[in-house]
């Protein structure tokens, strides 16, 4: 037996959304191979995943997931200060520590968990009236987790730092401490954040620095751990994820010793919640073997990046300040961008569609996600196929 009482409610938003064209749903894909989808038995080339460097099957990454479950088994079964931690909890903490050239670091359930969980413990010890300075195209995680703290964001101008600069400069007098969130490569952009200036910048004017290397980690910087590092030890806290381009899932939080022993007791989102499970820590010990080597993967990746948004510039389009794996298309129109997703769609290329909420209105955009795994050929089929979904008027 269902209980419907309230559904009436329900439709009535997801009527409000189709009205609108927003409305998602969800398609059924199988994932057979890095950059490759099947959808009722047709094969599709993905552009959509995350999975930079094809980690998310490597036969060492599930060859130790299995190993960890067989050993420890499914469930961690409690949160880690109930149950004790387990040692691959503590030996993963350790090599991101190093990997960051940080005092310490914490694991967590997610990138998104992560930012709605953590912010508001932070803002509890820097105080109510802290003063919190957000890049406007944050995530939706960091704006959330801004929310759950009940406090009132500061936007500045995406990757503006003379904005940002002058929102701090007109507030100097007053109280409260200041923090600054933002990302070192913008999901939706694929842009990325001056990190040494902006660390000159929050040391000038005292504040907290909280940089989301999402999109990073595994990918930039110094053996792909991301961009962290340019701001010379001076990033107060840097946030990753392991679902992306380490193939797996979690996401730490990389920092001083007292931070992360603070995170630790103050974070609802750690204190609360079990742990990762083992196949989980399998996956992410096995990336963290492998990614600090993967320099040619990392090349290759970039380099097919230049080369395809090269491509897409000389057919006239527009690719935004995108100088990473995330290539955006901007068309401005949400239905430009839906019916271009499903033109690329009907010649077997997945490429998203992203759209209002996830990106202001009027900047709707197809967001092509590259991977290493992606061949050259595969990357001249997405522009072959553009091309013809452009030409016919799609
Ligand atoms: C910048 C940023 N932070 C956090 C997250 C959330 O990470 P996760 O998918 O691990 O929850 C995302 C996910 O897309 C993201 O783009």
């Amino acid at each position: 037996m269902t209980s419907d009482r309230f559904d009436g409610l329900f439709e009535q938003c997801l009527q409000d959304a189709q009205r609108h064209r927003l409305r998602r749903s969800m398609r059924v894909f199988e994932h057979v191979a890095p950059g490759r989808v099947v959808h009722e038995g047709r094969e599709i080339l993905n552009f959509c995943s995350n999975d930079y460097l094809g980690l998310a099957r490597h036969p060492q990454l599930v060859a130790r997931a299995c190993a960890y479950a067989r050993r420890a088994g499914t469930g961690a079964t409690a949160s880690r200060l109930v149950c004790g931690t387990s040692p691959s909890c503590t030996a993963i903490e350790a090599r991101i520590a190093r990997a960051k050239g940080t005092q310490a670091a914490l694991l967590l359930s997610s990138g998104w968990q992560a930012n709605v969980a953590i912010l508001p413990a932070l803002l509890r010890v820097l105080g109510r009236d802290a003063q919190v300075y957000v890049d406007r195209l944050a995530h939706a995680s960091i704006h959330l987790g801004c929310r759950a703290a009940g406090i009132r964001e500061i936007r500045f101008r995406h990757n503006d730092l003379d904005h940002l600069e002058s929102l701090l400069r007109a507030r100097a007098g007053r109280p409260g401490r200041r923090i600054v969130v933002t990302e070192s490569v913008f999901s939706m952009d694929g842009d990325r954040c001056d990190v040494a200036a902006l660390t000159d910048l929050t040391q000038r004017h005292e504040a907290f620095l909280y940089l989301d290397e999402a999109h990073a980690t595994g990918v930039l910087g110094p053996d792909g751990m991301g961009l962290s590092s340019l701001g010379g030890g001076r990033v107060d806290l840097a946030m990753g994820t392991f679902s992306k381009a380490l193939g797996g899932f979690g996401a730490y939080v990389a920092g001083s010793r007292a931070l992360c022993d603070y995170l630790a007791n103050a974070c609802s989102g750690f204190v609360h919640t079990t742990a990762l499970p083992p196949a989980v820590l399998g996956a992410i010990d096995a990336a963290l073997d492998l990614v600090p080597g993967m320099h040619d993967e990392r090349e290759a990746l970039a380099d097919r990046a230049d080369g395809l948004r090269t491509m897409l510039q000389s057919m006239g389009l527009d690719t935004g300040a995108s100088n990473t794996q995330i290539i955006p298309v901007l068309v401005g129109d949400e239905h430009r961008a839906l019916a271009l997703s499903r033109a690329l769609d009907a010649r077997s290329v997945l490429v998203a569609a992203i759209r209002p909420p996830t990106v202001p209105r009027g900047t709707s955009r197809l967001r092509i996600a590259l991977s290493a795994a992606h061949s050259c050929a595969d990357i001249e089929a997405l522009a072959c196929a553009l091309s013809e979904a452009l030409d016919t008027g799609t």
